[in-house]
């Protein structure tokens, strides 16, 4: 495999007659590479992830694992990426814990029983194993993130798209997550506000501005000092450069 996610001159808008959210975005992801997406409020973090795995209409060339996607290919192509959207509710189907983790699996041909085995090491490691048996909709905001994760990891994708996945964790959890996240040999964008979670997790770091890639480097200090709004110490004002 060449590269885990590849977008060639992307431009997304959600409507023909909206602006564009994104540019001629053009960002190559190799295998095993963990890229953090940050960016202000409406920068484009969550649509870019969307546009990857064709949830949102795009111009331009988008590849995961070097197959590109199209209507004939979308289908397939999800079956190599775990996603994490930002609402956690938005992506739990089933009435207990166990069941909506396992189904993961058994959407791509894993036996039921055998789903329902395999799913127990990645709750455990996301500490969510007590909760097997418990509905999904009554879990705290950070179980029910925990649990999405869960979702998202148990099939060993190649590619994972993660939306604020620390949003909801404790500072334990932060730390767990990015542990185990670190310790998988697998491609991953994950979109956050989280710098210090970035620095935990990644490598790299791609930041979105005005619909384009503004920076993208490895180093997430000048990265931070230069993009997120700043306090100056002679006046207390937020700066906000772009
Ligand atoms: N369904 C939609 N229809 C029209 N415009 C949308 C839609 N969803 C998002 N947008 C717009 O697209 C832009 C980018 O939004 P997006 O959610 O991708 O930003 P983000 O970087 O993820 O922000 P945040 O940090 O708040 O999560 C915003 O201007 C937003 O208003
Ligand atoms: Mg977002």
């Amino acid at each position: 495999m060449k590269s885990a996610l590849s977008f060639c001159n992307v431009s997304v808008r959600y409507r023909p007659q909206d602006p564009f959210v994104l540019t001629g975005i053009s960002l190559d992801i190799a295998p095993g590479e963990r890229v953090a997406l940050l960016g202000l409020n409406g920068s484009g973090k969550t649509t870019l992830l969307y546009a990857a795995v064709g949830l949102v209409p795009f111009d331009g060339c988008i590849s995961i694992c070097d197959v590109e996607l199209s209507r004939a290919t979308e289908r397939s192509i999800r079956d190599h990426v775990g996603f994490l959207f930002g609402i956690p509710e938005d992506q739990i189907l089933f009435p207990n814990v166990l069941d909506d983790i396992a189904f993961t699996l058994e959407r791509r041909g894993v036996p039921r029983v055998e789903a329902r085995q395999r799913v127990l090491p990645v709750m455990k490691r996301l500490g969510v194993e007590d909760l097997a048996a418990r509905p999904p909709h009554r879990l705290s905001h950070g179980q029910m993130q925990r649990v999405a994760l869960a979702g998202a990891l148990v099939s060993n994708p190649p590619l994972l798209l993660l939306d604020e996945p620390s949003a909801a964790l404790d500072p334990v959890g932060k730390k767990e997550t990015a542990e185990l996240l670190v310790s998988l040999n697998t491609a991953m964008l994950i979109a956050t506000h989280d710098l210090d979670f970035a620095r935990l997790t990644c490598n790299r770091f791609v930041v979105l501005a005005n619909g384009i890639i503004a920076q993208d480097g490895s180093s997430p200090e000048r990265i931070a000092r230069y993009w997120y709004p700043q306090t100056d110490n002679t006046n207390g004002q937020a700066i906000r450069k772009t």
